[in-house]
């Protein structure tokens, strides 16, 4: 088929030609949005799920459903090691400044919302702004340099004038479990107090399945505070529409078994999926696509993997790592005991324990349950079975 014309679009964070399967998460987002409109405040969300499942779609989703819907958003990446308050908090400030700005030429304020812009900004630098160049009077004083009273003060302002306006003020963060643990923790305590105060600020959080133990690990009551759900991947009937409405929209067309055999291989998982729907696309000389062009397609498609998506991830392993890795892929099952692990390797649980930290920490691996160890991304076990031994 006519490759300018193939829908599909494998990677991070790129929006799918069809979001298939969330309607649970976007129903539940879209009451929260709908509920603010009337000043009535409900919890945040937090997404979690292993690597390629989703969430970074469904994030964007629902922040510009959002948007769409009048809110302030804020969109925020966090990356591992991106230490230093002073970094983190720029980022942020400087996502507020921008969003504020954005906010008010949509609504058309004009210079309404300056005081809160030149909040932001004494956010960015922690340093005092001086009520006496805020506009608006609030009572709120000026940056302490404290990141938790700072935060507090900011989200305060901004959410006083998003509830007179009926509106909220979503704060939308990715890979949330690499947060900066001072950051993190102030949100968690300004979302706390917003709950309690009924400001209409929410922050809606995407990471790996670790994130809800990081958040509890933070504060302890962040287990209470948020609305968490699992993005896993699509059940066989979401896995074959995601396939077949782009096929069918972009002018082609496939077989019952040609889709049986795609969403089979995919797993439904929505990477796979994506990577599987590109190649059929690019391997089928007609609609509708057959079973063969099926077939072909899954080859390519984990020709495409094997070139990229796994490899990626295995060339960030250390010497060590890896061999840790192995250890894991050998087991044969998918979440074995780190002790099962350490002992094949000959070791204790102790002596690993440090390079099983790392793995972690860099997302290669993921702890399900306590004592138990599993890859972040399906069928990076047998990708590593598949890896000659160095
Ligand atoms: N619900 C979905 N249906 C179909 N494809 C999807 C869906 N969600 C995500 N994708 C696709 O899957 C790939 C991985 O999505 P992404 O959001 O980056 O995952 P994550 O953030 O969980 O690692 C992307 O190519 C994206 O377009
Ligand atoms: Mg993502």
């Amino acid at each position: 088929m006519d490759p300018a014309l193939n829908p599909f679009k494998p990677g991070s964070g790129l929006r799918p030609p069809a979001l298939e399967g969330r309607d649970a998460e976007r129903e539940q987002f879209d009451l929260l949005v709908a509920r603010s409109k009337h000043r009535n405040y409900d919890r945040g969300i937090m997404l979690s799920g292993l690597r390629g499942v989703g969430k970074t779609a469904l994030l964007n989703t629902l922040a510009e459903h959002a948007e769409n819907q009048g809110w302030l958003t804020i969109g925020l990446e966090a990356r591992p090691n991106e230490a230093g308050v002073s970094a983190v908090r720029a980022k942020l400030g400087n996502e507020l400044v921008a969003g504020l700005r954005r906010f008010s030429r949509r609504h058309k304020l004009q210079k309404a919302l300056d005081g809160l812009v030149e909040l932001a900004r004494g956010f960015t630098l922690g340093v005092g702004v001086g009520p006496a160049k805020v506009e608006f009077k609030l009572g709120q004083q000026a940056a302490t340099g404290d990141l938790d009273l700072d935060l507090e003060e900011l989200v305060e302002a901004i959410s006083e004038v998003m509830k007179k306006r009926a509106t909220a003020f979503g704060l939308f963060i990715d890979e949330m479990q690499d947060l900066d643990p001072d950051l993190l923790s102030a949100l968690l305590a300004v979302q706390h107090r917003a709950a309690q105060r009924e400001w209409p600020f929410f922050v809606i959080g995407a990471g790996l399945p670790s994130l809800p133990s990081v958040l509890a690990d933070t504060r302890s009551y962040a287990e209470r505070q948020f609305a968490y759900s699992t993005i896993g991947p699509l059940t066989n009937r979401d896995a074959a529409d995601a396939i077949r409405i782009p096929v069918e929209q972009s002018g082609g067309a496939l077989t019952p078994e040609a889709l049986d055999i795609l969403v089979e291989a995919s797993g439904g998982y929505p990477y796979f999926l994506q990577e599987f729907g590109k190649a059929v696309w690019a391997v089928a000389p007609e609609a509708p696509f057959t079973e063969d062009d099926a077939l072909f397609a899954v080859e390519e498609g984990r020709r495409a993997l094997d070139g990229g998506f796994f490899p990626s991830r295995w060339n960030r392993a250390t010497e060590r790592e890896r061999r840790y890795l192995r250890a894991i892929a050998a087991t044969g099952e998918t979440t074995p005991r780190s002790g099962t692990v350490a002992a094949a390797m000959g070791q204790t649980t102790t002596a690993v324990s440090d390079v099983r930290d790392s793995a972690i920490k860099k997302g290669l691996i993921w702890s399900p349950e306590h004592g138990r160890i599993g890859f972040t991304v399906p069928g990076m076990d047998d990708f590593i079975r598949r890896q000659p031994t160095e």
